[in-house]
């Protein structure tokens, strides 16, 4: 039961952080306390050493003044033996330790003798605790040789003053500790109540539930820090769950359409007896629409490919001339078929270093769209052109061209302008896609532009290192 209240309570973040604070002041008043108290009773020794000091001075001038050591004494004694204020004790002695005057309580202070040394504190009742300071003097005295003078003092006023800020100390102590407990918990509240609504919020967020986020403490500091940045992860993971959803449900939307058609076409076929040229169409008509499926599962295998960072680049150092002129050879029959006019504007000899394969994949992806979007009599100019650090790649048609508003979006997957002007020929929206990313990874870029009179031009740049 106990040991449960205590996993409990250390369970909690703000306890432990006040547990932290009340030792860590407690510890700190308690260094500094008795620092303090340590320093206080050294000054107040050296106040009282300094004082038998003075009053040993006194004594051995008035010593002097009567020249003799016994008159000296008692006229000494008739001047301090009214004091109230710090009473002063001592005995004189010749240097072997014979009395030769001594003040009447001072045997109790101390034994007979000589102590050897300067300062020192004797206790006389220990039950009183009664304490003296003790000051041990040598002068000489004419040609009478060396005699030693002995002063003591009560050290009773300073012990008091001692034991008084020994009592404030032990009465601040606890005060310390409570209030540091008070501030501790108080402090700790703020951070506690924070952690607990974060919690309470992610806790809430599901794949169904991404749209709520923690609201911002006030202030500046980490705990802000903290909250901002596990909104921008929601954000983050909303959006990414957002596109995965959208994805979904374009494939699941594009693979329909095709598969609806053979579905439609082999239903019309069976529906009746029909001769052998029938059939023929209706199996050739499914294999266009099979040879479409076919090429949108390639395009998304392609994309998906790049979404897991898995380019199989394989780089070489080529001439892009090379290709652009392959891509002309390939396309220029079914241009002609299509009454277009194409040809190279301008072809510069650029070496770069890039992913062959690929490379022909976008030239190809824009050829496809470019015959796909110009009409008869129309035409279509490729150009190579060569910078100083980068080649330009473009594919230019006098076709129906793109609207403004749709020039930023066709890169996007699944990004159609108007299917319906794509007639029998629709795509799915990835070509463009697949440009991107392929210009993506080799450092360069993708862009469109609507030409001045009519259709559109594809540029791509890409680095020469
Ligand atoms: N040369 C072009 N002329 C006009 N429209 C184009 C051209 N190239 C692309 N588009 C438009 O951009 C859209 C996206 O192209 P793309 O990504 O290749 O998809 P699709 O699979 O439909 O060909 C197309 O639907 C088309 O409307
Ligand atoms: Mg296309």
């Amino acid at each position: 039961m106990l040991s449960k209240l205590k996993v409990k309570l250390f369970s909690r973040f703000d306890i432990k952080l006040t547990v932290f604070y009340t030792f860590a002041l407690l510890l700190i008043s308690l260094i500094l306390s008795s620092f303090f108290y340590y320093r206080l009773e050294h000054n107040l020794l050296k106040q009282i050493d300094r004082m038998l000091k003075d009053e040993a001075k006194e004594l051995i001038l008035e010593i002097e003044e009567d020249n003799h050591i016994v008159k000296g004494c008692k006229e000494f004694f008739g001047d301090i033996s009214h004091r109230e204020f710090y009473p002063v004790f001592f005995r004189v002695m010749t240097h072997d330790g014979v009395t030769l005057w001594t003040s009447e309580y001072f045997s109790t202070i101390l034994s007979k003798g000589i102590k050897e040394r300067e300062h020192f504190t004797v206790t006389v009742d220990y039950r009183k605790k009664k304490r003296y300071r003790i000051y041990e003097t040598r002068f000489s005295f004419k040609d009478q040789g060396v005699f030693v003078a002995q002063l003591a003092i009560n050290t009773k006023r300073s012990d008091k003053i001692l034991e008084t800020s020994l009592e404030n100390i032990f009465t601040a102590i606890p005060v310390v500790f409570l209030l540091s407990i008070c501030c501790g918990m108080y402090i700790a509240q703020k951070p506690r109540k924070i952690l607990r609504n974060i919690t309470a919020v992610t806790r809430r967020i599901t794949s169904q539930n991404l749209a709520e986020r923690l609201s911002l403490p006030p202030g500046q500091d980490e705990i802000r820090d903290l909250t901002l940045t596990i909104n921008f992860m929601l954000d983050n993971i909303e959006s990414s769950f957002n596109e995965i959803r959208q994805f979904t449900a374009d494939v699941s939307h594009e693979l329909r359409n095709p598969l609806s058609a053979v579905k439609g076409e082999i239903e019309v076929a069976v529906s009746r007896e029909r001769n052998a040229t029938d059939y023929r169409e209706t199996l050739h008509n499914c294999l266009e629409r099979i040879d479409d499926i076919i090429k949108m599962v390639n395009d998304l295998f392609i994309i998906s490919r790049f979404d897991a960072k898995k380019y199989d680049l394989k780089l070489s150092r080529i001439n892009l001339a090379g290709l652009l002129k392959e891509m002309y050879v390939f396309f220029l029959p079914i241009a002609r078929e299509k009454n277009i006019h194409f040809f190279i504007k301008r072809c510069d000899t650029v070496f770069a270093s890039v992913d062959r394969h690929k490379i022909l994949q976008l030239l190809s992806n824009l050829m496809d769209n470019a015959v796909k979007f110009t009409p008869e009599n129309q035409s279509i100019t490729l150009s190579l052109i060569e910078h100083s650090h980068e080649a330009e790649l473009k594919v230019s048609d006098s076709g129906i061209g793109i609207p403004e508003t749709d020039l930023e979006d066709i890169f996007k997957r699944f990004y159609q302008v108007d299917p319906s002007r794509s007639g029998d020929e629709r795509g799915a929206g990835l070509g463009l896609h697949i440009c991107k990313r392929i210009a993506e990874v080799h450092g360069g870029s993708i862009s469109a532009k609507r030409n001045k009179i009519k259709g559109v031009t594809f540029t791509v740049i890409l680095p020469l290192k």
